[in-house]
């Protein structure tokens, strides 16, 4: 028999996911076996486009609206799994944002903040409301998407990198409250992949050019790329698996400028 990644029976809420690397994650969830909630803040139609994607391929799927910065819209989105598709087992706290390109001391301290609300309270905010409902289970698994920005500091950016960098914290912290529960979490870490966040990026020709160098591998990564990596690691394939960072970025990391001199 091959290999398989199983979610049957399990209920997932993947934030964000209306398009980008959270709409590749929730349709892999579902090929999985997993129910789906897709969350969206404002690009409905995208989301309901998911969702009947997902109904039509013969998977579960309901869409829900909420702004994860905002504790009472978070409340609801968990609610909302509850009476239509039951408790949550999994996680993915996706929905994030890069914010403007602003130097400190001559930048919007609002924009600081939006940031942070968006990248780091709201997944805060949904983690706490997933283990009320995984502890009672002792069973669950979290999955923050942060960045090689966890890592790597990023001039103009220091909202983002210091939103991801804390993010990768609070996932070690939570998973050494929770592990006793037999629920993990974990941070994966995508590199540079195609989509909208930076398509400015990406769709011209000298900025793809200079991403290109900061890549080890020949190509940016796909969607599908990270969609993958997050089925596998909440199977039971990685059930040993809790509080690290799985970067999936081509080898970015391994800085490739420095294949040449230094
Ligand atoms: C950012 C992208 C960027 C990539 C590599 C990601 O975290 O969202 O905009 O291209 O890091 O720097």
């Amino acid at each position: 028999m091959a290999l398989e990644i199983n979610l049957k029976g399990k209920v997932a809420v993947v934030t964000g996911s209306s398009s980008g690397l959270g709409r590749s994650i929730a349709q892999f969830l579902s090929q999985a076996g997993a129910s789906v909630v897709i969350n969206y803040r404002k690009e409905k139609d995208k989301a309901d486009e998911v969702t009947q994607e997902i109904i039509q391929g013969g998977g579960k799927a309901i869409c829900v609206q909420a702004d994860v910065s905002k504790k009472e819209d978070v409340k609801h989105l968990f609610e909302m799994a509850d009476q239509e598709l039951g408790p949550v087992d999994i996680l993915v706290n996706n929905a994030g944002i890069d914010g403007k390109r602003q130097m400190c001391g001559d930048d919007d301290p609002d924009e600081w903040e939006r940031v942070i609300s968006i990248n780091l309270l709201g997944p805060y905010y949904c983690a706490r409301e997933a283990v009320k409902r995984m502890i009672p289970k002792k069973s669950g698994v979290i999955i923050n998407i942060t960045s090689d920005h966890e890592f790597v500091p990023w001039s103009g950016y220091s909202a983002y990198s210091s939103s991801k960098a804390g993010l990768s914290m609070f996932t070690k912290t939570l998973a050494q409250e929770v592990a006793e529960n037999n629920i993990r979490v974990i941070s994966v870490a995508p590199g540079a992949i195609k989509t909208p966040i930076n398509r400015d990026v990406w769709g011209n020709p000298d900025s793809l050019a200079d991403l290109l160098k900061k890549v080890a591998m020949p190509r940016l990564g796909e969607v599908s790329d990270i969609g993958s990596v997050v089925a596998f690691l909440c199977s039971d394939l990685a059930s040993y698996v809790t509080g690290i960072t799985v970067p999936v970025d081509g080898g970015m990391l391994l800085y490739p400028d420095f294949k040449h001199g230094g």
